[in-house]
């Protein structure tokens, strides 16, 4: 089954709404041009207080050519949650994705992998589809846990889904070693931990849900390497830090992820 790539720009807590409009601007200047029946899925993830500006400048493009994600999302409707935001409230900016069980949440924030869960159930519920993050540590690689260790971040964020939330839902594998260290995990051990997660899904879910799923990689993804990357039979896309911060290399991540 031919699964639709997608690159997604992670920007994290960078940007303001004057920064992050500038930076959309710039991608949308790369991008609007090119053939879009040849373009990846293209999503961005501004921090919540400028997914207003950012989604306004998205909705002129008039195409559905940039697709805006959250960067994460709380379980509860609403009530006391001091800090927290509802998928109700990211419903206002046409919300397409939302990022769930970033390393950086789990590791800052102390997020576990039953709320990541409850965090995905919300999501689907509401038509949106969340980006699941997965990966081992350093410390984990060496130890040579990595499959172990993803096979249960993904069994337990998949717990409970129907097998049609499963194919619709997008995974990232991230191994941490790799994120802003400029450190890329070599494309066919990427590609390999991917296979693997897709195997988990076929456990936890069904082969048609893991044939269908995007599974990406995430870490260090540059210029330079999302060809070798998309040449690999199961990476379906990227999930993009630092190099996403700049219109130029994102635009140039988008196009070395262009089909044909
Ligand atoms: P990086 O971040 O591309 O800066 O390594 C990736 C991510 O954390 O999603």
């Amino acid at each position: 089954m031919a699964r639709k790539p997608i690159i997604a720009g992670n920007w994290k807590m960078h940007n303001n709404s004057a920064q992050s409009k500038e930076l959309i601007k710039g991608i949308r200047a790369n991008v609007d041009s090119l053939d879009i029946a040849k373009l990846p899925e293209i999503v961005v993830a501004p921090v919540f207080t400028s997914l207003y500006a950012v989604n306004e400048e998205i909705c002129h493009c008039g195409c559905g050519r940039i697709k805006l994600a959250a960067q994460n999302v709380y379980f509860e409707p609403k009530g006391a949650f001091t800090g927290e935001i509802s998928i109700d409230m990211l419903k206002d900016f046409e919300t397409s994705y939302i990022i769930i069980g970033h390393s950086e949440r789990r590791q800052y924030f102390g997020e576990t992998d039953e709320m990541i869960n409850k965090k995905a159930k919300v999501i689907l519920d509401n038509g949106i589809i969340p980006i699941i993050c997965c990966g081992e540590t350093l410390e984990q690689r060496e130890q040579g846990v990595t499959d172990a260790h993803i096979e249960k971040q993904i069994t337990e964020a998949l717990k409970g889904l129907s097998t049609e939330e499963v194919a619709k839902s997008v995974i990232a594998y991230e191994p941490i070693w790799a994120i802003g260290t400029g450190k890329t995990c070599d494309s066919t051990e990427a590609n390999r931990v991917i296979k693997h997660i897709r195997s988990v899904v076929e456990k936890v879910s069904s082969a048609a849900a893991a044939d269908a799923i995007r599974i990406l990689y995430g870490g260090s993804v540059k210029p330079e390497t999302i060809k070798e990357q998309m040449a690999q039979s199961d990476i379906d896309g990227a999930l993009v830090g630092g190099a996403s911060l700049k219109a130029d290399s994102f635009a140039d991540i988008v196009k070395g992820a262009m089909i044909g």
